[in-house]
């Protein structure tokens, strides 16, 4: 007998409208990109300095060149430096950070070059607030939201080629998200993280499809709940961390990822959170692109800390994370 999973009406696949645009599933976020990658095949692949190694591994063997480009104290791309270099036909790849996307000014500037592919990375984004600025899009919902596997590439452009990747028989990779569901109390965190990190290090851009069980999850969600508790846990945060806190402005209309924070001595406060069951990540801990070239982002990458902020939590856990990150960093 299947799983008696069965789709709602408002669920996490239609809040990205995927059913809308031509659109293909996979098994990771890399691979989504990788298969895109390999459909334009574009002379040069604009990515940012600030990115992920993940990243920089979907772009190889696709036969692009890859070039970096700044980003502003707001995680923004650099619109300047960009119109300054970018040539037609090019691609050009941007992060929603944390879960936000480039403001107006840089959607408007990317919506002047027709000529340019654009890709919107929403490997961080549940609900970015607005819908999708660019041709290409991709999903992480393995990332976002403790699914056991699943990379979504949407193309808003053009008809993506059919393809129909395998699904994977062996099912080792449901195990992590498997343990950590199943850890209600959260008191097995070091057997889950464990697990969850090893199979992090192992994932590799593959031809499999994104397995049915992520998918049907996906389908049977509403984002709601999750999108109105991550926005209330950061904006908590935001009120008690503002000294440290990396984003500014007041849009709380995204759903984020996590609460990042910008320390001096990052890897002690890292340590005192670990010691006290806080799990704060690091993005990332190496970045691709030379140190020399682009100072900002190794700096940033060297100071930076994620605290969880997710759909997991609520205002007490908030109120600790807060209260122990001031004492950490005092
Ligand atoms: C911004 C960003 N893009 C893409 C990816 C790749 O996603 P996945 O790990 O599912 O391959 C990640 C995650 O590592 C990411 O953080």
């Amino acid at each position: 007998m299947g799983l008696p999973l069965s789709e709602i009406p408002q669920n996490i696949l239609t809040l990205w409208q995927i059913q809308k645009y031509s659109h293909l599933f996979f098994a990771n976020g890399r691979s989504a990109l990788h298969h895109l990658l390999k459909f334009l095949s574009p002379k040069t692949l604009w990515l940012p300095a600030y990115s992920c190694a993940a990243i920089v591994e979907a772009a190889q063997n696709t036969g692009a060149l890859l070039r970096f480009f700044p980003i502003t104290e707001q995680l923004l791309p650099d619109s300047r430096y960009l119109k300054k270099n970018i040539k037609p036909k090019d691609a050009v790849l941007a992060i929603d950070y944390f879960g936000r996307n480039p403001n107006t000014e840089f959607t408007d500037f990317a919506k002047e070059y027709s000529d340019i592919d654009w890709i919107e990375d929403r490997a961080q984004a549940l609900s970015p607030g607005t819908a999708a600025w660019a041709d290409f899009v991709i999903y992480s919902p393995r990332k976002l939201l403790g699914v056991p596997d699943g990379g979504i590439l949407v193309s808003r452009k053009s008809e993506l080629p059919r393809s129909k990747p395998p699904f994977n028989l062996d099912a080792d990779f449901i195990k992590p998200s498997l343990l950590r569901y199943e850890d209600r109390e959260e008191t097995h965190n070091n057997i889950w993280h464990g697990a969850n990190t090893a199979y992090e290090k192992s994932l590799a851009v593959i031809d499999f499809t994104m397995s049915r069980i992520s998918h049907d999850i996906l389908a049977a969600t509403d984002p709601k709940p999750l999108i109105t508790a991550r926005q209330d846990n950061y904006r908590l945060l935001m009120q008690k961390l503002q000294n440290l806190a990396l984003l500014t402005g007041d849009d709380n209309n995204f759903a984020p990822l996590g609460f990042p924070i910008r320390v001096k001595n990052r890897k002690k406060v890292a340590a005192f959170l670990h010691a006290k069951g806080i799990f704060a990540a690091h993005h990332w801990p190496e970045l691709p692109c030379a140190p020399d070239a682009f100072v900002f982002e190794h700096e940033l990458a060297a100071n930076i800390l994620t605290l969880p902020c997710d759909h997991r939590y609520g205002k007490s856990d908030m109120e600790k994370i807060a209260s122990l990150t001031q004492e950490a960093v005092a």
